[in-house]
């Protein structure tokens, strides 16, 4: 199987692009993580990448062209496909535009439920049944686009907001993968 070259859009944690480095090194898992790219020089995650040595730049999204900078090494690398992991940017149209159905994000609700921040306090405030996560095809709007993959679980009475984002991101380690798996698919 030839992978495809991805590339992972982070600004955190980045406990997402680590469980994704991880499994693409597996034979049949249809992409190779080949950069990173954060917005955020402090991202935790930039850890993961100089750990299992993926090329990784910085981008500073308050620059004017900064999309050309992302463009330019999204070529350089060859990159065919994008995973947006804690991400907390809006991406521009015009990387939409030049990667179109390209580009996929998780989210930590059920979309279309709770789109945008505090998910978690605002699944507590409405006192959901249940809760989950989503992994969905990037269009010009905000956690929007076709869902690929979403699971979900009933929330316990002692939940509250850290352990809702705990059970929640056990759920994405799973969905992610399978999400990409599933976009490759019929490739
Ligand atoms: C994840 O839970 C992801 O769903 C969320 O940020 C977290 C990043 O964690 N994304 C969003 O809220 C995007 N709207 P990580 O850095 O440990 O992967």
């Amino acid at each position: 199987m030839v992978k495809k070259k991805a590339c992972i859009f982070i600004s955190g944690q980045g406990s997402n692009l680590k469980n994704l480095i991880l499994r693409s090194r597996a034979e049949n898992f249809p992409i190779k993580v080949s950069l990173v790219i954060s917005n955020n020089t402090k991202a935790n995650g930039i850890n993961y990448a100089r750990k299992y040595k993926i090329p990784y730049i910085f981008i500073n999204c308050q620059l004017k062209n900064y999309e050309n900078k992302i463009l330019f090494y999204l070529k350089k690398y060859k990159i065919s496909f994008i995973c947006l992991a804690g991400f907390m940017k809006i991406i521009s149209k015009k990387i939409i535009n030049s990667f179109e159905n390209k580009i996929i994000n998780i989210h930590p609700s059920l979309l279309p439920k709770f789109k945008g921040l505090n998910t978690f306090k605002r699944v507590l405030k409405n006192k959901e049944r249940k809760t989950g996560c989503t992994v969905h095809y990037v269009n010009n709007k905000l956690d929007d686009g076709n869902i690929i993959v979403k699971k979900f679980f009933y929330l316990s009475p002692n939940d509250n907001e850290n352990i809702l984002k705990k059970k929640t991101q056990q759920l994405e380690y799973r969905a992610y993968p399978e999400a990409i798996i599933k976009v490759f698919r019929n490739c």
